[in-house]
């Protein structure tokens, strides 16, 4: 496991060009999700191909202050199991570690009728409220009522089936509701469900462990009551924000990079946008080879909820852009400060100004080695590209922003080509 100190760094040798393969780890959004259905049942849920990042380690240090037996099996999967959970008050050090903790309360709320939480932590990308997810306990029975800096809520016999409609298609908010709604007696329609990848990995884990969620990847989710789920075997998808990070390094580099473990089916945004900046893409079953074709082309895009262009490679696809050639434009429709990344960047020459939600990129611009911060996993992964054309050493402080959504980073960029240390 990677040392996971608030003071560490990477030190980035620019002027690389990345080759060889990788294999793609699980997604970090599916696994958190994942690792909360455990709190349904009392028995076993091994779940393969977690991946090895900080994010997990949190929600599985919560889960166990809750009660919950956490642990890694010799071949790597996390087993599960909650049927000693006694506590249904999410200890508030923990759960402001990560976003998805919140994801907690659903089941926690549809399995004993109680939960209390502070409202979660995560990036700071905006104002990333939570009224979807308290609306949807609401309207399923639920009393929410405010303690403090908690959130409690009850339903002491247990939530019904109810009509939910969120106000914003939220990932997080579709999962928890969907959690809460697999154990409620009787029928649930979430309207305006999201459709990302990860809420439909959810759903069908759901479903193995014994649900009755159809529906499963449009707008409107059909949820029936059941009494109980049980455990299951199953397998995180690999991470699509993972595969677009080292899509964008590859074409970024003019490199030639196969991606093993890709998912599949779910990745048109990226590879069509990809392709439109001169990216040669081959696609081989769950595989990717990624070169350049050419220069790279200015695009414009805007980040969207699934099937859009996905926010998490907003700020990853702007350090591509300052290698465009040309001007390229760049909408952020879902969270309303997803521009951090944009000061680190200009530090090291690009050439890009934010205005509100746009970001307008011109290129290409030589990039040069500075000292640079990663101010959230994703803000981080642009100042890592971007270091790797650079002329020149990046030192890049706060590394375990990028511990928490990328396993094994260090040697993943060893085995490509890249000189890093961390320290
Ligand atoms: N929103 C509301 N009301 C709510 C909830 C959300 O208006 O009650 C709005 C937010 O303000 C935001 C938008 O909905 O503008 C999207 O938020 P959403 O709830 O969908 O995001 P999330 O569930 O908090 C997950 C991922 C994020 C990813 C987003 C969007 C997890 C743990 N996190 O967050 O992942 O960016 O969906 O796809 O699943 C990352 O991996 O870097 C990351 C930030």
């Amino acid at each position: 496991m990677t040392t996971r100190v608030r003071g560490a760094r990477l030190v980035v040798e620019g002027g690389v060009v990345l080759s060889g393969s990788i294999g793609i780890s699980g997604a970090k959004n599916h696994a958190l999700a994942a690792m909360c259905a455990a709190l349904l049942t009392d028995e076993d849920l091994i779940l393969e191909n977690v991946p090895d990042i900080s994010d997990v380690e949190s929600l599985g240090a919560l889960l166990v202050s809750l009660g919950a037996e956490v642990d890694r099996l010799p071949n790597g999967s996390l087993r599960l199991n909650c049927s000693r959970v006694n506590m249904f008050e999410a200890p508030t050090d923990l759960i402001s570690e990560n976003r998805a903790s919140f994801q907690v309360m659903g089941p926690l709320l549809g399995r004993h009728g109680y939960a209390a939480s502070a409202p979660p932590g995560g990036d700071v990308i905006g104002q990333r409220p939570i009224d979807v997810h308290l609306s949807g306990f609401e309207a399923m029975g639920a009393v929410v009522t405010r303690e403090g800096e908690r959130y409690v809520t009850s339903a002491p016999q247990g939530l019904r089936g109810a009509r939910v409609f969120m106000d914003y298609p939220s990932v997080s908010g579709t999962q928890n509701v969907m959690m809460a709604a697999t154990l409620a007696r009787g029928h649930t329609t979430i309207v305006n469900a999201a459709t990302e990848p990860e809420v439909q990995e959810l759903a069908n884990l759901l479903n193995g462990m014994g649900a009755r969620i159809s529906g499963i990847g449009s707008q409107m989710l059909e949820v029936e009551g059941v009494e109980a789920v049980h455990g299951t075997n199953a397998r995180v998808m690999p991470d699509r924000i993972e595969t677009g990070t080292w899509a964008i390094a590859a074409v970024m580099t003019g490199g030639d990079v196969e991606l093993n473990d890709v998912p599949t089916g779910c990745l048109d945004a990226l590879l069509t946008k990809l392709r439109a900046a001169g990216a040669d893409i081959e696609e081989h079953g769950n595989s990717l080879r990624v070169r350049r074709a050419g220069p790279i082309r200015a695009i414009s895009f805007q980040a969207l909820p699934y099937p859009g262009l996905a926010t998490d490679l907003h700020a990853p696809m702007a350090a591509l852009l300052t290698q465009a050639n040309g001007v390229s434009i760049i909408h952020e429709r879902v969270f309303d400060n997803r521009m951090l990344y944009v000061s680190e960047l200009r530090k090291m020459g690009a050439e890009i100004v934010s205005t509100g939600s746009s970001a307008i990129v011109s290129g290409p611009t030589p990039l040069h080695g500075a000292r640079v911060r990663a101010l959230d996993v994703r803000a981080g992964a642009a100042v890592l590209l971007a270091a790797l054309v650079a002329t020149g050493t990046t030192i890049i402080d706060d590394v375990y922003h990028l511990d928490r959504g990328y396993e094994r980073l260090t040697e993943k960029l060893r085995g490509l080509g890249v000189e890093v240390e961390r320290n």
